[in-house]
């Protein structure tokens, strides 16, 4: 951040700038992602992480734009830009992969999920914390693991280690998300837990889905009575 002052930003746009393809499209309508030894799923699976990969990158800085406010320490926009160049990152590991796959980003149906909910918690920054980083990453912690193994056991090293990598980072992410939604919480007088479990029923469909990855969501701080 240096010495760069902090403004207030007069109009975000609700939906970032993409390019024409991916389409985005019902989630019947995204390629099923099986890893299996053929190349068919794992293309699929790998193109559906590097949708999450642009979107995580643009929901960092859409976090540092659409909330910027003087009255957030500095610490707030250098942590998000350390995750959006964190999710830069991903995003070309996993491009690549595709590219050593004989296809690219873009090439199947994506589905809006992550970028609908940004739209929904776009008002508050609590809400926006307590579903992006709090619900939708760490479900990337409960289900990434196994999908490690998967690739290792179709001998697919190169995307399992891609996947280690974002992975182990995206720990760091969600506990990120948690001290800023902390801070934010306390800034405003709210009781964490309940504010959380209230933005959930709030502005997440459907139920947390165990098996929860307990060691990661506790090396991201994640306390478990939130949860389970
Ligand atoms: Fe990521």
């Amino acid at each position: 951040m240096g010495n760069l002052s902090v403004g207030k930003a007069d109009s975000i746009p609700t939906r970032p700038k993409r390019p024409l393809k991916p389409i985005l499209s019902d989630a019947k309508n995204v390629p099923r992602r099986r890893i299996g030894k053929s190349h068919k799923g794992r293309i699929a699976l790998l193109h559906a992480i590097a949708h999450i990969e642009l979107n995580a990158i643009d929901l960092a800085w859409d976090l540092i734009a659409r909330f910027s406010n003087p009255s957030l320490p500095n610490d707030f926009y250098s942590d998000w830009l350390e995750v959006a160049v964190d999710e830069a990152r991903h995003f070309t590991l996993v491009s690549k992969r595709l590219s050593e796959l004989n296809t690219a980003y873009g090439d199947f149906a994506a589905h809006d999920g992550l970028w609908e909910a940004a739209i929904d918690t776009k008002d508050n920054l609590v809400s926006r914390l307590a579903i992006i980083p709090l619900v939708m990453e760490a479900r990337g912690l409960d289900v990434t693991p196994g999908m490690i193994s998967k690739f290792r056991a179709v001998k697919d090293y190169r995307s399992a280690d891609i996947l280690d990598i974002i992975y182990s980072e995206e720990i760091k992410h969600v506990k990120v998300g948690y001290s800023w939604f902390m801070f934010a919480c306390a800034s405003m007088g709210l009781e964490p837990k309940n504010t959380w479990q209230e933005c959930l029923k709030k502005f997440y469909k459907g139920n947390l889905k165990p098996p929860f990855n307990i060691k990661a969501r506790n090396l991201a701080d994640l306390p478990q009575s939130w949860y389970i």
